[in-house]
Order: structure tokens, then sequence, then C-alpha cells
């Protein structure tokens, strides 16, 4: 246990107690990094035998990757797909896309980007399968198959700073920092600060609400 809580930072895992214990609607809050990944990266140069990168297609499949990245409802506003990691019939890795819209539902905010521009959330690697790049190859799939439909794509995520092995990874791909912000969201209302970094002219609309549920905070992406 304490290996895991090293690895992955003392700070991320008690927020993750944290977040089991209150229930997620009654509070949440969080610290968090707007990031670009400006070009897919390089595919890792020890590629795990047996293992396939492409799109979901099946029940099962997006079955199994709602349980190992922890989704549990998808965005019914947002064009969702989902690209996958698989070895013996197995998902072991996952990314989530969205376009145009996400709605980071537990913060009551509303990511909106421009068309052709996709959102990257809830990406994981089954645990028994970390550090052998198949997150990195996962990442270049999905980038590369989204530029080659949408040759202006650009690809955006959030990310938490004390998540180290997180922050780790997406370092190794070069991601550039848009803005870092905050949130915080007591039942239905909800507060954000969002700080763009020179050269991003990224916009929260709105910095408090009564009601996300109804009304989110829209954050513009450029
Ligand atoms: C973050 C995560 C997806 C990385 O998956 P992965 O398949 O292990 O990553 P890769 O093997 O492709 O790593 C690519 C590079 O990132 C860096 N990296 C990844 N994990 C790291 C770690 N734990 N410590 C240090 N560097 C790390 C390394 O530079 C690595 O390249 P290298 O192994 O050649 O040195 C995985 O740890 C995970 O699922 N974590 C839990 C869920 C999560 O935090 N998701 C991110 C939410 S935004």
């Amino acid at each position: 246990m304490f290996s895991k809580i090293r690895e992955t930072g003392l700070g991320y895992s008690l927020q993750i107690l944290f977040n089991r214990v209150v229930p997620c609607r009654l509070f949440r809050c969080r610290r968090f990094l707007i990031l670009e990944l400006p070009e897919p990266p390089q595919t890792a140069s020890r590629p795990l035998p047996d293992l396939v990168y492409r799109w979901a297609e099946t029940a099962e499949e997006f079955q199994q990757a709602q349980q190992l990245s922890g989704v549990n409802k998808l965005p019914s506003d947002s064009q969702v797909r989902l690209a996958i990691a698989v070895k013996n019939q197995q998902v072991i890795g996952v990314i989530w896309t969205a376009a145009e819209v996400f709605p980071e539902s537990e913060l009551g905010l509303h990511y909106e980007m421009r068309p052709g521009n996709f959102w990257f959330f809830s990406t994981c690697v089954h645990q028994d399968h970390r550090r052998r790049g198949v997150y990195r190859n996962l990442f270049a799939f999905t980038a590369n198959q989204l530029r080659i439909e949408i040759p202006t794509s650009r690809f955006w995520l959030a990310i938490n700073p004390d998540n180290q092995r997180s922050m780790q990874a997406h370092l190794a791909m070069r991601v550039r920092p848009a803005a870092r912000a905050f949130s915080i969201r007591v039942t239905r209302m909800a507060k954000a600060r969002t700080t763009p970094y020179e050269n991003y002219q990224l916009k929260l609309l709105r910095k408090g609400t009564w009601n996300c549920w109804k009304n989110p905070l829209r954050v513009k992406i450029p």
C-alpha cells in the first residue's frame, strides 16, 4: 500500500479517499491543469505482443472500459468515442473522447471547444500493464486517427497536478499547459477560477452559478 501511495503521491491518495467518503452530489473541489496535446506522441519502442489499438465496437468492450476507467455515466450531450488497447479480448487501456463539448458534471463545468476539437477524459491503463508504453501508443493511435478524419483537430484534457503518474505520463508526451484552474461545487452551487498561460485565450464565461445542474459554468477553449 505504501509503495502505491508513494507512486501516486500522498496528496492525490488523500483526495481519492476523500472522494470515496464524501458523496459526489454533495461536494467536490479540485485544482487541475488544462492541457493541449499539440502533436500525437511517438509510439513506444517496446510494443507489447498481442496488443491491438482500435476503436471500441461492442457493448462488452464499452462495459469493460467503463469498469476499468470508473466511468458510470457517459455525457449525453457530447458525441463520445472510445479508443481501447485490447489484449486477449480484455480491454487494458482506455481513452474516451468527446467532440466539441464536454460536461465535467462533478464540478458543474462545461468545456466548449471549436468544431473539430476533442476532449480526452477518464484515460486509464490496467495496473498490470503500466509502464510498458500502452498509454503512449493508445494516445498516438487516438490522436492520429482523429487527425486523419479532421486534419486540423486539436486535443485537450484536464489533469490533477497531484496525480504524479498522470503528470509524468503527459509530460513525457510533451503536452502544453493551457491554463491552471480551481473549481468547487457544494450541491448545485459552483465556483471556478481559470488562469490561462500565455498564448492561450481560454475564457471562463462566469465565475459562479447558483445552479450548475441547469446553468453549468462554461469554459471556452480556444
Ligand atoms: C497515467 C497512466 C495512464 C500511464 O499509463 P502507462 O501505460 O503506464 O504509460 P506509458 O507506459 O505509456 O508511459 C509513457 C511515459 O510516461 C512516463 N510515465 C508513465 N507512468 C509513469 C510513472 N508512474 N512514473 C514516472 N513516469 C511515468 C514515462 O516517461 C513513460 O515512458 P517510459 O516508460 O519509456 O519512461 C497510468 O498510470 C494510469 O492508468 N494511471 C491511473 C489513471 C490515471 O491517473 N489516468 C490519468 C487521468 S488524467
